[in-house]
């Protein structure tokens, strides 16, 4: 039995993938390629190039494939862009959304592990953010994130479709050796943008705002490692697996780092000057997103490899010097 990764060849489809493999699963990509790149897709991975809200192509797929479970990676996910074009999130993702599900439920698979958001909670309530926290997103992005989350969850009602929402908090690094890394078009997050600034692409990083409501004024996040992420993917996996109930859970550290504090990192890591300005908020920005992960800690037995943003920064960092313009292809 095969396991399918939806939007197996973004940033962190690939590095999920890659965990799989390594790992000795069977995996099936799908993926139309409209943001993720071939060259990321393992070799040892089935690709089908198309689009999840093709139902023609996508039940020709599981058709061919013996599906057992679904890792659902494939949705838009840019606050900034959802901002000015929420349409296209509503389409993609939503869309997107129904019809796996229908395909899900034709197929007779029992299994999701999808890819949701600290953007589903909106301004948050607590500092450290608990599932159990209220979701009022505050960006189409994170609205359709949560939309998606509550169509699974009367599917699996409906059609017993059982699954594990994990809401990431920020996705960052890459692939300790540089093989596989994060590679956008346009790129809008942070760190690849401090990045480019020390490896002399950009001028400088514009820092979007300084007036919020924390303590240096510049918005909180909470970066975890890609590989960790894919790490709880696989126990998601295993958990649903053994029969267990369908549940959310955060994925984050539990340590926020400002802009200001990831740019000093960022410096200290590259040894570059890395220059900077404040600029205005870009919208949609919560003033801090930092998890309360302890929830994936005790029931999914998860267990982070990488604690330090430094490290993190540095594996971004050695992708960035091995592959300057990314794969190349965009
Ligand atoms: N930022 C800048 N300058 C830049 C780019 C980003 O100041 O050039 C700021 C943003 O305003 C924000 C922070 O850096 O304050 C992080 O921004 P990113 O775009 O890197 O990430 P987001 O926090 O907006 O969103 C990311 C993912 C979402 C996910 C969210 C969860 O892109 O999919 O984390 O916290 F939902």
């Amino acid at each position: 039995m095969a396991i399918l990764v939806a939007g197996g060849a973004g940033y962190i489809g690939s590095h999920m993938v890659d965990r799989l493999i390594e790992k000795g699963q069977d995996v099936v990509v799908v993926d139309n390629l409209s943001t993720g790149h071939k060259a990321a897709i393992h070799e040892k991975a089935r690709f089908y190039q198309g689009d999840t809200r093709d139902k023609a192509f996508l039940s020709s797929v599981f058709e061919k494939e013996k599906i057992d479970g679904v890792i659902h990676m494939d949705a838009f996910s840019l606050v900034g862009e959802s901002m000015t074009d929420p349409l296209k999130y509503f389409d993609n993702n939503i869309y997107g959304m129904i019809v796996l599900l229908e395909v899900m439920k034709e197929q007779g698979v029992k299994y999701m592990v999808f890819s949701s958001t600290a953007a589903t909670y909106g301004e948050p309530e607590n500092e450290l953010i608990a599932e159990s926290d209220k979701q009022e997103p505050i960006n189409p992005y994170g609205e359709s994130k949560l939309a998606m989350e509550r169509m699974i969850r009367w599917a699996d009602e409906a059609y017993g479709i059982k699954f594990v929402a994990l809401r990431y908090f920020n996705a960052a690094g890459a692939k300790a050796d540089g093989s596989i890394g994060e590679d956008h078009h346009p790129e809008t997050h942070l760190i690849p943008i401090i990045l480019q600034v020390a490896a002399g692409q950009r001028d400088e990083l514009q820092i979007f705002g300084d007036d919020y409501k924390t303590p240096d004024g510049t918005n909180v996040r909470d970066y975890v490692h890609v590989l960790d992420l894919a790490d709880a993917h696989m126990l998601a996996l295993e958990y649903l697996q053994a029969g267990n109930p369908s549940q959310a859970f955060n994925l984050g550290s539990s340590t926020g780092f400002s802009n200001k504090q990831m740019l000093e990192a960022a410096r200290k890591v590259t040894g570059k000057s890395i220059p900077a300005k404040i600029a205005p908020r870009r919208g949609g920005d919560p003033d801090s997103l930092v998890a309360d992960s302890q929830k994936a800690r005790k029931v999914l037995g998860w267990q982070p490899q990488y604690d330090d943003v430094e490290d993190i920064i540095r594996t971004a960092w050695a992708w960035k010097q091995s592959h300057p313009q990314g794969y190349g292809d965009k």
